[in-house]
């Protein structure tokens, strides 16, 4: 069985074409992926009507690419799957419309997608996967979450960010820096050169003895140290708060999975979300799970950020275990806000 998946969920149009066989992992065929990132970095974030319209100039093109990678047609598509939420609701409302414009084109039954559970799952599409249960760290740009998971669709939240998510935290005091969009990978690339003690960073709930996260007064200590630091900030010393940055968020991150790991008394941890790609999140929670014999799943780096095929997976993981049957209405909603422990 053929799954097309579409994402549109925020500034990535992603599209991919995944195997689904009767039992073991689907395999990815074809994706292809446009990012709007270029387009939004004027602006210093993603403008939200700007988005909607670029994945109406995207996903069709993308498509017919997707699908002659492999040699096939529209005809060759058994499920055609998309992302219903959460994300921004027009951005949402272009891949879901086009998803469902197809199918009853083509008579193909369509699916709604959670992003997140695309982003849990992602790891399957490894050589080696993840076995459940695990702890599953999801780090995005709008998430922050620990979630117990048992199985595809037993989804407990353990603890989550009462304010910013990481990849925000990330985002804003880069853009604090005055460092491009999106800041993630920006501030990773300038910490590189920077000490992390030279500043000191608050880590807020570390001690709070529950598994949330808070990080907006992070971004409040950088604007302060910013503002001492003046307008000709050199820069080493911005390098020096980049690193005292990443790694306030890298240890929180890391302690709170730690004691995710224990409170659950699991020995598997999957990380999922665009922060998933940062290289010093993954040597200290690699070093940390290692000398407690703790093995941690990563999405390959291509798919730790928005992707079509994380959504065919999710899609295609859900209906081999008969959770969720493909629908023939194509009357679509989408849900901007939509709690994963509901799915
Ligand atoms: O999962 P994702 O692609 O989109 C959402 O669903 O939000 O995550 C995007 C987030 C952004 O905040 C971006 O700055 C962050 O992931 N990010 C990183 C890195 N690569 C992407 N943060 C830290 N280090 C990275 N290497
Ligand atoms: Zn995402």
């Amino acid at each position: 069985m053929n799954i097309l998946g579409v994402e549109s969920s925020c500034d990535e149009t992603g599209v991919a074409l995944v195997e689904c066989h009767a039992s073991g992992v689907p395999t990815l065929r074809a994706q292809a992926l446009h990012s709007q990132i270029d387009m939004h970095q004027a602006y210093g974030g993603v403008v939200p009507e700007l988005a909607s319209r670029d994945h109406i100039r995207r996903v069709v093109p993308l498509t017919r690419h997707v699908l002659s990678a492999v040699g096939a047609s529209i005809e060759d598509v058994d499920v055609v799957a998309f992302t219903r939420g959460p994300g921004l609701a027009g951005a949402l409302l272009v891949g879901a419309g086009v998803a469902c414009a197809l199918g009853a084109a083509r008579g193909i039954p369509v699916m709604g997608v959670h992003h997140l559970e695309g982003h849990l799952l992602s790891p399957f599409l490894c050589a080696d996967p993840p076995e459940f249960p695990f702890v599953a760290l999801l780090v995005s740009g709008g998430h922050t979450q620990l979630m117990r998971v048992d199985d595809v669709g037993s989804y407990e939240l353990l603890g989550e960010t009462i304010d910013d998510a990481a990849g925000e935290a990330f985002d804003k005091s880069a853009k604090l820096m005055g460092l491009g969009y999106p800041g993630g990978p920006e501030l990773a690339r300038l910490a590189e050169f920077g000490d992390p003690t030279v500043f000191d960073l608050p880590r807020p709930l570390l001690h709070s003895g529950t598994l949330d996260f808070s990080f907006a007064g992070l971004k409040t200590a950088v604007r302060t140290h910013m503002l001492k630091l003046g307008s000709n900030v050199c820069e080493q010393d911005k390098a020096h708060l980049a690193a005292a940055t990443q790694q306030a968020i890298v240890d929180v991150l890391v302690r709170k999975t730690l004691a995710a790991l224990k409170a659950t008394g699991l020995k598997r941890v999957v990380v999922a979300g665009g922060v998933g790609a940062n290289a010093r999140l993954r040597e200290r929670l690699d070093a940390e799970c290692a000398k407690r014999g703790t093995r941690v799943h990563y999405p390959e780096l291509a798919l730790c950020t928005d992707n079509g095929a994380m959504i065919a997976l999710a899609a295609a993981m859900r209906l081999q275990r008969g959770i969720d049957q493909p629908q023939r209405d194509y009357a679509f909603n989408v849900l901007p806000r939509w709690p994963l422990a509901t799915v």
